[in-house]
C-alpha cells in the first residue's frame, strides 16, 4: 500500500499491509488472528506527527473509528468523547457549537483527536493534558481495552506514555473534560494582539477559535497545499545559567521560565538567527514564516527530510550549545 497521501509531509513510502479500522471490535478479531496484520504494527491516525524514513514492513493500522457525544454535564464540567478518527478540527468547533467551550485554543490543529493525547498537542496556552478526562486504548500485544486516566498518559511537553511505547496501545475513543465556568485563555503574545487588532476586549470561546485559525493560516502552512509535520523540532529546555549567557549574547532571545526554575527557548528563533529560514536542502526546506516548520518542496523522501534536520541541529549546535530534538515520530527504514 502507498503511504505517501496518508502522511501529511507527503513522504513517498509504502507499507507491506494496511488495514483501515472503523470500530474498536474489529481490533480483538485482528489480535486474535495476527496472521491479518503481521508485525511491526504501526498505528496511523491523520499521519501528521510522521517522518516516513522508508518502506515500513508491517502492517499499518489506519484508524477511522468515528463518533462524537456529550458523555456527561455536572456542575463542574463537560466531559465529551470524541472517535480516534474523528478529524480533530471538526470535533474542535462541533464542541463550540453545540455550547461547550475550552479546546478553542487548539483550533485548526491538522490530524485525529485519537492522536492529540499522543503527543498531548498543545497550542496558544493549552495542552491535551489541560482538557484531558480518559481515554479507552486496546493493547495491541494482549488485545485487552484498557482505560486510561489523566495520570495513566504520564503527560509531558509533547509526549506521553504512548509515545513513548510506539505500538504498544491503540487508543479508540478520547475524553475531554471542559471546566465550567469556562475562562478564556487569552496570555498567548500572538492571541493577544489577535484579538486586540479585531477589537475585541471580552472575546467569546468562538472569537479564541477564530483568532488562532487566522494566526495559524498566516503562519504554518496548509499540509493540503504544501507537505509538512508541523513543529519539526522541540522547543528546547536549558539551565537558567546557560540562558543567561545567550542573554547576554543576544538580549531579544524569547525565554520562557518552567516551573522547574530552567528556561524554555524557541527553537523557531534559534533557526532563524542561525540563518535557515525559508533555506532549501535539496526538496525539504525550512519554512519562509515558521522556521520551525520543514516543508517539502516536492517529491522529498525521509532522507532528505534527515539531512536537512542534521544539518540545522549541526549549526543550531555550533552557534547556541543548543542540541534540538526533533518533535515527530519516526517510522520505516532502519526505524529506532
Ligand atoms: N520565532 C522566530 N522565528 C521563527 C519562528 C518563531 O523568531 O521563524 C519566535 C517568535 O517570534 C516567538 C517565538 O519564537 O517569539 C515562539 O514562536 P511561536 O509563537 O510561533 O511558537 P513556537 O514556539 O514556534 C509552538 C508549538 C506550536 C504551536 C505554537 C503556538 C512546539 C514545538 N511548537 O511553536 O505547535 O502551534 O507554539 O502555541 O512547541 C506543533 O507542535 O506542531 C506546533 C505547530
Amino acid at each position: 500500500a502507498d503511504l505517501s497521501a496518508l502522511n501529511t509531509f507527503g513522504l513517498r513510502a509504502r507499507a507491506a499491509r494496511l488495514l483501515r479500522l472503523r470500530s474498536a471490535d474489529e481490533i480483538g478479531a485482528l489480535i486474535a488472528a495476527p496472521d491479518r496484520a503481521p508485525e511491526p504494527r504501526l498505528v496511523l491516525g491523520g499521519g501528521s506527527n510522521l517522518v516516513l524514513r522508508g518502506d515500513f514492513a508491517g502492517t499499518v493500522l489506519k484508524v477511522e473509528i468515528a463518533g462524537r457525544r456529550l458523555v456527561r454535564e455536572d456542575a463542574e464540567a463537560w466531559i465529551v468523547e470524541a472517535g480516534a478518527g474523528e478529524p480533530w478540527h471538526g470535533f474542535v468547533r462541533w464542541t463550540l457549537e453545540q455550547g461547550w467551550p475550552g479546546l478553542e485554543n487548539l483550533s485548526l490543529i491538522p490530524g485525529t483527536a485519537g492522536a492529540a493525547p499522543i503527543q498531548n498537542v498543545g497550542a496558544y496556552g493549552i495542552e491535551t493534558a489541560d482538557r484531558f478526562d480518559s481515554l479507552d486504548a486496546v493493547d495491541l500485544e494482549t488485545g485487552e481495552c484498557q482505560v486510561f486516566s489523566l495520570a495513566d498518559c504520564a503527560f509531558g511537553y509533547r509526549d506521553s506514555v504512548f509515545k513513548r511505547n510506539p505500538g504498544r496501545w491503540l487508543v479508540t475513543a478520547v475524553r475531554f473534560r471542559l471546566p465550567k465556568p469556562w475562562q478564556a485563555v487569552t496570555r498567548y503574545a500572538d492571541v493577544e494582539r489577535e484579538l486586540a487588532a479585531a477589537g475585541i476586549a471580552t472575546p467569546t470561546p468562538l472569537d479564541i477559535s477564530d483568532a488562532v485559525v487566522a494566526i495559524r493560516r498566516r503562519k504554518l502552512p496548509d499540509p493540503a497545499e504544501i507537505g509538512n509535520a508541523g513543529s519539526f523540532f522541540k522547543n528546547p529546555v536549558v539551565d537558567a545559567a546557560h540562558c543567561a549567557r545567550l542573554l547576554a549574547a543576544y538580549p531579544t532571545m524569547p525565554h520562557y521560565p518552567q516551573p522547574d526554575g530552567r528556561e524554555k527557548l524557541a527553537a523557531g528563533w534559534l533557526i532563524e538567527q542561525a540563518g535557515w529560514k525559508g533555506r532549501d536542502l535539496g526538496p525539504v526546506g525550512c519554512f519562509e514564516r515558521q522556521a520551525l516548520v520543514l516543508v517539502n518542496r516536492g517529491g522529498a523522501t525521509g532522507a532528505d527530510v534527515e539531512r536537512i534536520a542534521r544539518a540545522i541541529v549541526a549549526d543550531v549546535e555550533g552557534r547556541f550549545g543548543v542540541v534540538l530534538e526533533a518533535e515527530p515520530v519516526f517510522v520505516g527504514g532502519d526505524s529506532r
